[in-house]
């Protein structure tokens, strides 16, 4: 038997998280500073898996500058371009010639499971189900593809219902013999245009195929909307270990679990953890509060900002205070030095702001 290959899905369009992602790649941002695609990778190395075909559309070169050969990852990694985002089922369809006949895990690259899945990988090789699909227990689940069950049996899927009948929904790991490959040549497009896994999976047991569920116990985060990547920071931030590669002034009070990256400075400020202050990244005369996550050459200067994520280049500088919040890259807020001491913004697109 060939080796379980790994398939990475990377197109499609990140229009939940934007202005965010209108032009990044929603599987870039960065948890507790480290791209969400990164974790994924490394869980399916960690689970054996090392031969990934990541499937990447309009952010393809951001993914293949992050990602390179794989190398880094112990993973040998190649890339499947779709020129649309046509539906995951359609991503498995153009990755027929990479598959060239293997089982394989399809991970969607936006997705973060903190205990990874190396004991589903282990039960997909011991059983050898035709399907076998990670699910979870979750509140609302008319926003994913829900799966009613009978005993150790999927009995039927349903993309995003009205009425769920179940709570238990689809986590966007799943791992295939070839046989889906027929499946997704079989389905037909949803009312929402695409080319359904959820639906090929179906086509799977309607012809009497064998599709096993495994409900996940520990988080599952869809870190498409900004309060699961803030909770999904939040989680992992708990999880990271301690370490101080960049400086502190002897003024500055670093309080719980401070995460340093290097060369990021640290001058007469209050940090609670956990935090992590990314490479080159200085905070001045701040408070960093708990749950924060400052990228790579940032500035924080004068400030208060707790509980959010603040992306590469960006500078922050008289503002108290910041919470909650999502920030892009190469952005500017700062304290007006002119009067009217008014608002003055220049903000993208579907940006959201919320005024004291
Ligand atoms: O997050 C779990 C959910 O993911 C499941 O519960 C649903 O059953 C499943 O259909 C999927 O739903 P979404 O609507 O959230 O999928 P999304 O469009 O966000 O795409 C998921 C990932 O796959 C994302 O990283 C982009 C990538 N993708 C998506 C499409 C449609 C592709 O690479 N190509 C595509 O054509």
């Amino acid at each position: 038997m060939s080796a379980v290959k790994g398939l990475v899905l990377s197109g499609g369009k990140g229009t939940r998280l934007r202005p965010i992602t209108h032009t990044g790649a929603k599987q870039l941002v960065p948890i507790a500073n480290k791209p969400v695609l990164f974790y994924g990778l490394e869980a399916l190395v960690e689970a054996g898996v090392t031969e990934i075909g990541i499937v990447v559309g309009d952010t393809a070169s951001e993914i293949r500058e992050a990602v390179g050969d794989g190398s880094r990852f112990g993973a040998r990694v190649e890339y499947i371009p779709q020129l649309q985002p046509l539906g995951l089922a359609h991503a498995v369809q153009i990755a027929r010639d990479y598959l060239a006949g293997s089982d394989f895990v399809m991970y969607l690259g936006d997705n973060f499971i903190p205990g990874g899945i190396a004991g589903v990988v282990e039960q997909f090789r011991r059983e050898r189900p035709d399907a076998l699909i990670l699910l979870k227990q979750m509140p609302h689940p008319e926003r994913f593809g829900v799966a009613e069950l009978e005993g150790e049996r999927v009995v039927r899927l349903t993309e995003k219902p009205k009425k769920p009948r179940s709570d238990l929904v689809l986590v966007g790991v799943y791992l295939f013999q070839t046989g889906i490959l027929e499946a997704v040549d079989a389905i037909k497009p949803s009312a929402r245009g695409e080319l359904e896994i959820t639906d090929a999976i179906q086509w799977e047991i309607d012809h009497g195929r064998r599709v096993t569920p495994h409900v996940v116990t520990s988080r599952w985060i869809d870190t498409g909307k900004m309060d699961d990547l803030l909770e999904c920071n939040r989680v992992v931030l708990e999880m990271l270990p301690e370490f101080r590669d960049g400086k502190a002034s002897e003024d500055s009070k670093l309080l719980g679990k401070v995460i340093l990256e290097e060369g990021s400075e640290v001058i007469g400020s209050t940090i609670r953890g956990p935090a992590i202050i990314g490479a080159h990244t200085k905070v001045i005369d701040s408070f960093v509060g708990p749950f924060t996550a400052l990228y790579h050459h940032v500035l924080v200067e004068g400030s208060e900002i707790e509980h959010s994520i603040v992306l590469e280049n960006t500078s922050i500088r008289g503002v108290s205070k910041i919470e909650d919040s999502l920030i892009g890259r190469d952005v500017v807020i700062e304290k007006s030095q002119t009067r009217p001491r008014a608002h003055k913004l220049m903000l993208g697109d579907h940006s959201r702001v919320s005024l004291s």
